[in-house]
């Protein structure tokens, strides 16, 4: 008796619709016309299916602060900063676990089901950490959550930084970050990195950084990272957050850097609906974009993703955690119009942050845990394009949240009757 069929599914990268079979949360079958005797049936209507969206950036801690106690006036990062900076000192367990439960009740309903979040280590309480590691426990069933010690204001900048940064990693955070370029000197940045990425080697755990989230091209964090990354054989478990300061260096170093992070399996992860707004600030024209050389990334082979980084907080008086509006805005703002470049780009906010998590059993194969989501479009293009309705969101072989077809009633034309129309070409 399997739990759980879903009938004409088209998964990702498959022409033909089948039927997916689910058993004690895993994918236990696919095939056509499944006969098979299960506890619930539901009906894809040969929508696509994929394995649900990651997302690889995100500040589960500031979440949903949008206007507290002030609203950012300049919509600058620096003063998203010193504004999170007034916040910090007045956050109770209580108010994080409360944003940060809505914040995962809205991306499960838009098909996330992990998410990486930086948590700030700056308060001596570590509020954040702790209330942060209760919701990791208590979304488990639903959304895997994964912390990353985050020194918000220096590792050698703040004075405290370092012996909370250890007591957050004893407490069960579980990845190392850093933010070099915000450190005093470019000499402090690189020893930040330096000393972080030993600390993660030493403990076993995995490196993401917030490097290079500058515009000046000068900052070039990454060289010291990949480094690291190569002395201590760290190989597919680093990754280079943002990387802004790419967009503005000269061809010549991006290029090597570029062949670098391949060569030492770097994992990039660029954030378009905050960098599109937070860079560029103090140019007149022509504006830079600031966001990272995704496209080069793609042609490079490096594993990539695209993330949301931020939801109404002081950087970001935007969003609603979903992961469709972070690719279609990536891929414009990336010039991802090619027929793979868009294609691909769906892959990163799928299969490239799985990857860069480390997540486990991952995927639509048989065998892989049973984690999907069913959306109204044909295909990944087609899903990007009308950042499509999430039409049942599956976690373990259960049907977690569901989603009505969005469909319009239009009278046109001097018609009498409404006739039901549906902007998905498949209606
Ligand atoms: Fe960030």
């Amino acid at each position: 008796m399997l739990d759980l069929i879903i009938r004409n599914a088209r998964i990702v990268g498959q022409k033909e619709v089948l039927d997916i079979g689910c058993l004690d949360g895993q994918i236990a079958e696919r095939a056509y016309n499944l006969d098979a005797p299960t506890r619930e049936e539901i009906d894809a209507g040969g929508h696509l299916v994929s394995p649900p969206f990651v997302d690889s950036h995100f500040h589960m801690d500031s979440t949903l602060t949008y206007g507290q106690p002030r609203y950012n006036e300049s919509g600058t990062l620096y003063e998203g900063i010193s504004l999170w900076g007034e916040i910090k000192p007045g956050l109770t367990i209580e108010d994080v676990e409360r944003r940060a439960l809505l914040l995962c009740r809205w991306a499960i309903a838009r098909g996330s089901l992990a998410i990486r979040s930086h948590v700030d280590i700056g308060d001596p309480a570590l509020t954040a950490v702790h209330a942060l590691l209760e919701v990791r426990k208590k979304v488990s069933p639903w959304l895997d959550l994964q912390l990353v010690a985050f020194p918000q204001d220096g590792y050698f900048r703040d004075p405290n930084a370092e012996a909370l940064l250890a007591k957050a990693l004893e407490l069960g955070v579980d990845v190392v970050g850093g933010i070099p370029h915000f450190e005093r000197t470019y000499d402090d940045g690189r020893r930040s990195v330096e000393a972080l990425c030993r600390i993660a080697a030493e403990r076993g755990l995995m490196v993401d950084m917030h490097c290079d989230e500058s515009d000046d091209p000068g900052s070039h964090h990454i060289e010291t990272l990949i480094s690291m990354t190569a002395e201590l054989g760290m190989q597919g478990r680093v990754t280079g957050s943002h990387l802004t300061s790419m967009h503005s260096m000269d061809n010549t170093l991006a290029d090597k850097l570029l062949g670098l992070m391949r060569e030492n399996d770097v994992n990039a992860i660029a954030c378009p609906l905050i960098n599109i707004t937070l860079q560029g600030r103090k140019d007149t024209y022509p504006k830079r974009r600031g966001l990272t050389r995704i496209k080069e990334m793609m042609q490079r082979g490096i594993n990539y993703s695209m993330a949301h980084d931020c939801v109404m907080d002081p950087w970001y008086a935007g969003g609603s955690h979903d992961m469709l509006e972070v690719a279609h805005m990536g891929l414009h703002v990336a010039q991802m119009t090619g027929t793979e470049e868009t294609a691909d780009v769906f892959n990163a906010i799928t299969i490239n942050p799985a990857q860069t998590l480390q997540l486990q059993g991952y995927g639509l194969e048989v065998g892989c845990n049973a984690d999907m989501v069913v959306l109204q479009a044909k295909d990944p293009t087609e899903a990007i394009r009308l950042r499509a309705a999430r039409l049942f969101v599956i976690r373990r072989g259960s049907v977690v949240s569901r989603t009505s077809p969005i469909v319009s009633e239009v009278s046109f034309m001097g018609e009498d009757a409404l006739t039901s129309f549906s902007v998905s070409e498949l209606h």
